[in-house]
This record gives C-alpha cells, sequence and structure tokens, in this order.
C-alpha cells in the first residue's frame, strides 16, 4: 500500500518537473569561436559550397562576433570558376552533444536568396560525414530548415530505424509526411509545416527573426516557433536560467512516440548550423523554379556568377541556449 501511494506519488513528482528544465549552455557572440567548432568538410548533399575553416571564416569576415552578435555568412563578391571549388560559406557544430534536452536559437536573420539551403539542426556529429546522412542513426531537422526562400519552414525528423508519426496530433503545423525512417522513405523523413509564413527566410527577417525551441525527452519532440513581434514565453525569450516548457502552449510541430522509440532512436546529438548552396535538395529543379529563381540550380552557374545576389545570406544569432 504504501509503496504504491509512493509510486504513484513519485511518477507524479516526476511528471510535474518533468518538464523543468536549468540552463547548462549559453553560447553567446565570442564562445561560439571556442566551444563550437568551424567544420571545413566536403557537403555530403553536393552542394556548390566550400565550407572554410574558422581561421578563414575570421579573416574573410564570413564569421563575425561582437557582443551578442554572431554572424555567419557567404562569400558575396567572388565570381566563381565552375571547375574550381563551390561558394565560400560555414559550417559550425556544437563541441558539446547532448541527449534529453531544450534547446533554443534567437534568431535575428537567417540566409535568404535563390538557392541557399540554410539549416539549424541537430545530429550524431561523430557519424559526420562518412556515409552521409543514410548512415546515421537518426538526425533531427528540428528546426529552421528550408529553401530558396519558400516559406513557411519544415520541421522534419530523420531516423534510421522503423519511426512513424500518427496523421492527428496536437501542433499548429501540418504534416507533410508521417515515415522518418530514411531507409523506406528516401530520406524525405517526417516533417510539418509551420502555419505562418514568418517562420522562415524574407518574412522572417522581416519582423528580425524570433525564437525556435525544440524539447527532446524520451517520450516526444517538440518544436515551437516564436515570432519576435508575438507573444512570447518569458522564460524562453529572456533567457532564464530555467525554464518550464508545459507554459510554453500547443506546439508548432510534435513528434510522439507511439509509434516510433524515441528513447532508443536517438543518441547523443550536436548542434548544427550551416548554409550551403543548390545540392540535392535545394537544387530540385522544381522548388527552384517554383521559387522565381533564375537559371538552373542543379546546373550551378548561377551560385558560381551571381556573388552579389548573397549579400542577404546570412545567419544573425543572438544565442544559442541549451538546457537540461
Ligand atoms: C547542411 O544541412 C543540411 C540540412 O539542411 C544537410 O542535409 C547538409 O548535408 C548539410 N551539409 C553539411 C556539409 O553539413
Ligand atoms: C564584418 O562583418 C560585420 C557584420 O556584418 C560588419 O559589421 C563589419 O564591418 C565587417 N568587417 C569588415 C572589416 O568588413
Amino acid at each position: 500500500m504504501h509503496a504504491t501511494s509512493f509510486a504513484i506519488l513519485a511518477s507524479c513528482i516526476s511528471q510535474a518537473l518533468a518538464a523543468t528544465y536549468a540552463l547548462s549552455d549559453n553560447y553567446v557572440g565570442n564562445n561560439f569561436l571556442t566551444t563550437w567548432e568551424h567544420q571545413a568538410i566536403p557537403d555530403p548533399t553536393n552542394g556548390r559550397v566550400n565550407y572554410v575553416d574558422q581561421a578563414t571564416a575570421l579573416a574573410d569576415n564570413l564569421t563575425f562576433v561582437s557582443g551578442d552578435t554572431l554572424i555567419l555568412r557567404a562569400d558575396d563578391t567572388t565570381v566563381l570558376d565552375s571547375s574550381g571549388p563551390g561558394r565560400n560559406s560555414v559550417r559550425i557544430q556544437s563541441l558539446k552533444s547532448y541527449t534529453t534536452h531544450v534547446s533554443i536559437i534567437d534568431v535575428r536573420h537567417m540566409p535568404q536568396g535563390c538557392s541557399t539551403w540554410p539549416a539549424f539542426w541537430e545530429t550524431d556529429g561523430s557519424n559526420w560525414p562518412n556515409g552521409g546522412e543514410i548512415d546515421i542513426v537518426s538526425s533531427l531537422f528540428y528546426s529552421i530548415e528550408g529553401v530558396n526562400d519558400v516559406t513557411p519552414n519544415a520541421m522534419t525528423v530523420h531516423t534510421g530505424a522503423a519511426c512513424s508519426m500518427p496523421s492527428s496530433r496536437t501542433e499548429t503545423g501540418t504534416p507533410t509526411g508521417l515515415d522518418c525512417d530514411v531507409n523506406t522513405d528516401g530520406n524525405d523523413g517526417c516533417g510539418v509545416q509551420a502555419p505562418t509564413a514568418d517562420s522562415y527566410g524574407p518574412p522572417l527577417n522581416t519582423i528580425s527573426g524570433g525564437w525556435y525551441a525544440m524539447e527532446r525527452t524520451n517520450d516526444f519532440i517538440k518544436v515551437w516557433f516564436f515570432p519576435r513581434n508575438g507573444a512570447t514565453p518569458p522564460d524562453l525569450s529572456s533567457g532564464a536560467s530555467s525554464i518550464d516548457t508545459d507554459n510554453w502552449g500547443t506546439p508548432t510541430a510534435f513528434f510522439p512516440n507511439t509509434d516510433c522509440d524515441i528513447g532508443s532512436q536517438f543518441d547523443a546529438n550536436n548542434i548544427i548550423i550551416n548554409l550551403t548552396f543548390c545540392g540535392d535538395w535545394a537544387g530540385i529543379s522544381s522548388i527552384y523554379s517554383s521559387a522565381g529563381c533564375p537559371g538552373d540550380c542543379c546546373g550551378t552557374d548561377f551560385v558560381n556568377n551571381n556573388p552579389a545576389s548573397f549579400a542577404n545570406a546570412y545567419w544573425d544569432i543572438a544565442a544559442v541556449r541549451v538546457y537540461e
């Protein structure tokens, strides 16, 4: 009897505490240079990109830090030789990796322009780039990812084993695919489209961005988007030392464990911010041309010959915070 009451009590307590997290890492400005690494690696998705190392990025001002500002940008001055390397850009990854946690990005501006394929996401970085995405145990393209300025944002989960999502879920976004297993769905993953255009690209930049937050537990993954000009949970926007996701309302995307063993599908993930051009997804010509982009992205002529069109291909990030 006592044991039972205790078990019930204990489970109530653990549920009550489950949504409360403490700040573990507050990445702001200069500390992106010491606690994240620039990765000068080939792009496994075949983008027309040349990721540079930190020294080069700083020397060329592709990476710039000051106060609470981190800028990551693409080269917007060089016309490329079509037989040479791709457009210089930056890919950074957190040195630390995380299992269950909440991560938040406070973003003021994200890369925009034809052929741009920016992403803020998490994966097991130790599996990269060997074998590309397919061989990754599971990756979580949970936050900002899109191509060619096409809004709204899609939040997608990719897993390395059987995992699917119910079509009806408590979320404000709209599912675009229910099969998360990269082995059976051609690596499309299970995506959810945000309900508003200001979640991505030029409309997001017009309102000076906002916040994306992702909560990963052993039972579910939730993603919220809060535009800067709207109501935002104060603990989330202020960078409070502790947060309670129970107060954040219905998530934009909700990935429950109904038909997916979330607890075992994901290992410790690093956080990655990257910006590539064209490549296996952005280069899909239908998306490219329907976005009103000129020429043929797959042919990469646009990326080679139009440096000035990359003037707004930059991230301006106020902070990335991780709570555990
Ligand atoms: C950049 O991010 C995208 C996810 O949007 C990923 O598919 C691509 O492979 C990444 N490229 C690199 C080199 O990290
Ligand atoms: C580097 O980029 C920052 C941010 O865009 C800008 O404020 C600064 O003037 C640039 N520095 C140089 C030397 O161009």
